[in-house]
């Protein structure tokens, strides 16, 4: 096991440096990240995503906005090809993931390009919090390492690196379980970052957060945008967290894409003429009192 101590700091402030460079050098301007043309898709007949046609930067960060049931979460798992649509396709950096209802062979090498962040954070209690980080790099070792979870000390040390990018270092030994809401998604975060997702998929990141630990989880999303140009899209059901850390957002009602563009432009009103009196409860809706002092 390797210790906490002031040599591990330097070895995983080195870490830190070269992972960035790596992440910055992957980075093209102006090249999508995600593309997605007409896709659709239903539950029984019903539709949950209809025609839906976006386009992600590389480095962007876009919200999803839109009422209970609107289609948030199944287009965020349709983009990482969770879920199949009926039609459509989407595209990872250029490469199609799933096209009219086929998910491709290679789709294992794209999926680990795109992390997952889910709503009630998706650890394993029982391991500890490094193994939960160690997990997000399972897809690129063999099945014999992966299944006794054998990981190499460099592995270890950029597990050890990831956690101290998104600030529990000191929490690296204990079990997930024992960490608090806001902890174990920075852990989520941290194991995408293992993963080396250049994509990350927020499905509601902080609605299970109090305002401060889902403050600090979205200023870390918004650091790691910057400073690595991860790509992160993100459902939110607060209209006023889309406002203060998206410069980007996308409303979808009832599987249509609604709006598309700048979030200044997504005012009251506007939220108003696309969802009637529902728009009052995204608006209201939680955590507005981290704005409000
Ligand atoms: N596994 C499923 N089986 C059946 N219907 C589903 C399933 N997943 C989603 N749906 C339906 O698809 C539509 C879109 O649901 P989705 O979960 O994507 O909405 P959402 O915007 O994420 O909502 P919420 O804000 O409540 O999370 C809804 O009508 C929902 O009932
Ligand atoms: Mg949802």
């Amino acid at each position: 096991m390797i210790e906490y101590s002031g040599n591990l700091q330097r070895v995983v402030t080195a870490v830190v440096s070269v992972e960035q460079k790596r992440q910055a050098s992957h980075r093209l301007a102006h090249q999508p990240a995600v593309t997605i043309t007409h896709l659709s898709k239903a539950f029984k007949g019903i539709p949950a995503l209809q025609k839906v046609s976006l386009t992600v930067q590389t480095g962007e960060m876009v919200a999803l906005v839109g009422a209970s049931g609107s289609g948030k979460s199944t287009l965020l798992r349709t983009i990482n090809g969770l879920q199949l649509a009926e039609k459509g396709e989407v595209k990872i950096f250029d490469t199609s993931l799933q096209n009219n209802g086929q998910l491709y062979s290679k789709s294992r090498h794209l999926r680990s390009q795109v992390g997952f962040i889910f709503q009630q954070f998706n650890l394993v209690n029982r391991l500890s919090v490094l193994e939960n980080v160690l997990i997000g790099h399972l897809s690129q070792i063999s099945s014999f390492r992966s299944t006794f979870r054998l990981f190499t000390k460099a592995e270890k040390t950029r597990a050890l690196a990831a956690l101290d990018r998104v600030g529990i270092l000191t929490q690296a030994y204990k079990r997930a379980a024992l960490l608090s809401g806001g902890q174990q998604q920075r852990v989520a975060i941290a194991r995408c970052l293992m993963q080396g997702a250049q994509i990350v998929l927020a499905d509601e990141p902080i609605a299970s957060l109090d305002p401060e630990s889902a403050r600090r989880v979205m200023e870390l999303l918004v650091d790691l945008n910057q400073e690595r140009g991860l790509t992160v899209i993100t459902s939110l059901h607060q209209v006023q967290m889309v406002r203060f850390y998206c410069d980007r957002s996308v409303a979808l009602r009832e599987g249509v894409v609604q709006f598309d563009g700048r979030t200044a432009e997504l005012d009251d009103n506007r939220l108003s003429r696309i969802y009637g009196a529902a728009a009052e409860e995204l608006v209201q809706r939680g955590h507005a009192e981290i704005f409000s002092s």
